[in-house]
């Protein structure tokens, strides 16, 4: 498969999985700056055009720049993922990813959720203090939900709960 991932990535998880991505279907790794240089014609040539991005307060990162696109990329595979430090199965996910792609979207690409993580000592300043405050939120919430639990636990401090396996579901669209 002749696939490109475009990925933003602040602090280098969604990168981590766009390159796990072009190993596993034997495509290329493109960050968004460089994809944003290059104009949308220069993707005609790929039969798969996925795109990965950051989750920001409930949004995916530059995720306008693919679907502003994807009308003329009808036809070839489409896919969208979003990493996040919520972790699989977190209350906010199916909310999140439900914006991602509008109905008459979802007919022709399919939308991603892979756990990332979090790394403070990545992050800008602003970043971190936003994250501090989000942490100190979530903290704060009763909820009944084992992966939001989970989350509060882990959300003071970096952790790591990437892994190249949830990009299976991905992989196997991709190959359809
Ligand atoms: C300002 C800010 C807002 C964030 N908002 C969310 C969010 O809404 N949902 C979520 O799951 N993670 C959120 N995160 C966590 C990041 O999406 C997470 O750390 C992700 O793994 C970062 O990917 P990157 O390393 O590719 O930049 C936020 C992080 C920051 C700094």
């Amino acid at each position: 498969m002749n696939a490109v991932i475009v990925y933003a990535s602040q602090t280098g998880f969604t990168k981590k999985y766009a390159e796990w991505l072009a190993e596993r279907t034997g495509g290329e790794a493109m960050e968004i700056k460089e994809a944003e240089s290059k104009g949308a014609e220069y993707f005609d040539k790929y039969d798969a055009i996925v795109y990965g991005g950051w989750a920001n307060t409930g949004k995916v990162v530059k995720s306008n720049w693919f679907t502003a696109n994807m009308p003329r990329w009808k036809g070839k595979k489409l896919a969208i993922f979003c990493v996040g430090a919520s972790l699989n199965g977190g209350s906010h996910i199916d909310d999140m990813m439900s914006k991602v792609l509008d109905e008459e979207q979802s007919k022709y690409a399919k939308a991603f959720y892979c756990q990332g993580g979090l790394s403070y000592e990545k992050l800008s300043l602003g970043s971190r203090l936003a994250m501090k405050a989000y942490a100190a939120i979530i903290k704060r919430n009763k909820t009944d939900n084992e992966a939001d639990k989970k989350m509060a636990e882990l959300i003071s401090d970096s952790f790591d709960v990437s892994d190249p396996k949830y990009l299976e579901p991905i992989i196997e669209y991709l190959n359809k």
